[in-house]
């Protein structure tokens, strides 16, 4: 087998830190597992921009499209770019232009311990939001007008396509048939977006037709964070727009440890073989950059789903366990109740995995 080529794009603040130990990860697992990737460094982030204005640039978006399997991104925000125009460049850039319309995050709490919330442990939290991720509020169509006047004016468009909102509803359903689910949630606000979401609700129910033994189940996203909070235990799969799948996913980390401990992929669910992009949820958390004070669980968990999408079959599952036992022994950062640093951990995860 040819070795897939991996676009590494650890970008800015912690996600330095958490891919150079995803890095080491994927080291061992060559050692270890023949996990064979060519690995591609790409330097690009607000250390770059800063330096020459590079964001995104053509002939690294050409690579990428024609020869990568592969991104694995660690996190974009810099305070010292307060507009962040290189990280929607890039990010944006990558996930629009590989036409990546499914974000899917799971939420799994991984130990009873980390379940913040009262009388529920890890077995109440176990679900995955598809977030639409090419549409929506995020195409950054809109303006400003009269700026900086007393009349000032500013729109941002919320774009709802048929396809868009077909495509994403229904890769919900497909992840729900393949793994048995029994429900999907579409969480929308049809009562108050009354074109938009009216659409949603309706394409939902339609193509829900096309899947007999899966219940369509409708919540209201604001319900849906009350719900989410006293007991996530009926949720399954929650299919949702793109800025409602961006704050239901933080909460979600919520209930399965934090920020540290939760995974992403971005892919174009219809085709697998496309070249996908994997993030962990959380961003650059400025405060501990460079700090040996990021957990790098949610790297590992992401680079778990990465390697399921080249193909690698049990890696996934057994980093997962590494990390659920990580937990258990307190093999972990301080985010999640362990004293060991980013590297720390990273030696632990290493040494353990067998
Ligand atoms: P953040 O995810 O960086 O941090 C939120 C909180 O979670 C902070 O308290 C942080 O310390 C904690 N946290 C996050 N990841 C952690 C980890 N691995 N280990 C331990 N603690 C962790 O979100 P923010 O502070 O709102 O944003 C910071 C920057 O990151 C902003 O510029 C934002 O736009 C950007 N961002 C980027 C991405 C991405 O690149 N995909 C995602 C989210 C935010
Ligand atoms: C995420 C982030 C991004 C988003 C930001 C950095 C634009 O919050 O990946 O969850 O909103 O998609
Ligand atoms: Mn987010």
């Amino acid at each position: 087998m040819t070795r897939p080529l991996v676009a590494l794009l650890p970008g800015d603040g912690i996600g330095k830190d958490v891919v150079r130990e995803g890095k080491r990860l994927l080291a061992h697992l060559e050692k270890t597992r023949s996990v064979a990737l060519d690995l591609w460094d790409l330097d690009l982030g607000a250390d770059r921009y800063l330096k020459d204005g590079t964001t995104y640039p053509k002939e690294i978006r050409a690579r990428i499209e024609s020869e990568a399997k592969a991104v694995l991104l660690g996190a974009l925000g810099d305070p010292r770019v307060p507009g962040l125009e290189h990280a929607r460049d890039i990010l944006f850039g990558l996930r629009f232009g590989l036409d990546l319309y499914a974000n899917v995050r799971p939420v799994k709490a991984l130990d009873d311990r980390l379940v913040p919330l009262k009388g529920k442990g890890a077995k109440d939290v176990d679900f995955v939001v598809f977030r639409e991720n090419t549409e929506g509020i995020y195409v950054g169509m809109g303006g400003q007008f009269k700026r900086g006047t007393a009349d000032e004016i500013a729109i941002n468009e919320d774009v709802n396509t048929r396809k868009g909102v077909e495509r994403l509803i229904r890769a919900g359903f497909e992840y729900a048939k393949k793994n048995g689910k029994k429900t999907v949630h579409m969480a929308d606000k049809s009562n108050a977006m009354k074109h938009a979401h009216e659409l949603w609700y309706r394409a939902f129910f339609e193509i829900a037709k096309e899947y007999p033994g899966i219940e369509p189940k409708h919540v209201y996203v604001d319900a849906l964070c009350l719900y989410l909070v006293q007991d996530p235990s009926p949720f399954e799969v929650v299919v949702t727009c793109n800025l409602f799948g961006d704050i239901v996913t933080d909460l979600g980390a919520g209930l399965q440890g934090g920020l540290g401990m939760a995974g992403s992929a971005n892919i174009h669910a219809s085709d697998p073989s496309r070249v996908a992009l994997f993030e962990p949820v959380h961003g650059s958390a400025p405060p501990l950059a460079g700090k040996d004070l990021a957990n790098p669980f949610a790297c590992f968990l992401t680079i778990g789903m990465m390697l399921t999408h080249l193909g690698f079959e049990n890696v996934e599952q057994d980093i997962e366990a590494l990390v659920g036992r990580g937990i258990r022994e307190r093999k972990c950062t301080r985010d999640v109740g362990g004293e060991l640093g980013t590297k720390a951990v990273t030696d632990w995860f290493i040494d353990a995995f067998r």
